[in-house]
């Protein structure tokens, strides 16, 4: 276990979710497809990770490092020359911890059809500049669909806990 920084960022003033959501989009190349022309679920992965990683760093500004990715579903294919469209937004945050819900969908540009491909979260410790965690601001659900969010971060935050000790105990 870490000891908790001194060295506390300056602005800890609450802050709402959508201070730091991130909006971003990619277009599928063929160096980002298998051989049927459907996006690779590394390549999305990475993409998940670098959304995810930008709305926690707006957040707590600090560099972050990802340390749980809960389980991730490919319910539908992006293909080559679709728009894969990530929406990142903060669900909950611990002392130093942060999680992120992730959004993904793919866009045919040609017909217009958008359709949910991937949701998962990802949570994040905020790093200081010596490489501990560091405190962040805490986070403010505004709307419904945030407070449940935070609600039932509790959980799956009470899961991955359980997870990381079992896997300690295996070692
Ligand atoms: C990030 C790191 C320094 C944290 O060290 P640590 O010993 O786990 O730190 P702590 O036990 O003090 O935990 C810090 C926070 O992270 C949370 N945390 C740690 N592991 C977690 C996990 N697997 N799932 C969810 N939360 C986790 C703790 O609950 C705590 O949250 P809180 O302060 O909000 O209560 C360390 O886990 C690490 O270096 N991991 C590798 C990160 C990495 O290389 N990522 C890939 C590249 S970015």
């Amino acid at each position: 276990m870490h000891s908790i920084d001194d060295n506390y960022p300056s602005d800890m003033k609450g802050k709402c979710p959508k201070d730091s959501e991130i909006e971003m989009t990619e277009l599928v190349l063929p160096n980002d497809t298998n051989l049927l022309g459907n996006l690779l679920g590394g390549r999305l992965m990475h993409w998940m990770d670098l959304a995810a990683a930008m709305a926690a760093t707006r957040h707590s500004k600090q560099t972050v490092a990802t340390v749980a990715l809960d389980s991730l579903e490919f319910r539908h294919p992006a293909r080559m020359g679709e728009l894969v469209r990530l929406h990142a937004k903060l669900t909950w945050v611990g002392k130093t911890s942060l999680e992120v819900k992730v959004k993904v969908y793919a866009e045919n540009m040609k017909t217009g059809s958008v359709i949910m491909t991937n949701k998962a979260y990802l949570t994040f410790v905020a790093l200081g500049d010596n490489g501990k965690p560091v405190a962040v601001p805490p986070l403010i659900p505004e709307t419904e669909e945030e407070k449940k969010d935070f609600a039932e971060a509790e959980t799956r935050r009470c899961e991955r806990l359980k997870r990381k000790n079992r896997d300690i105990e295996c070692e």
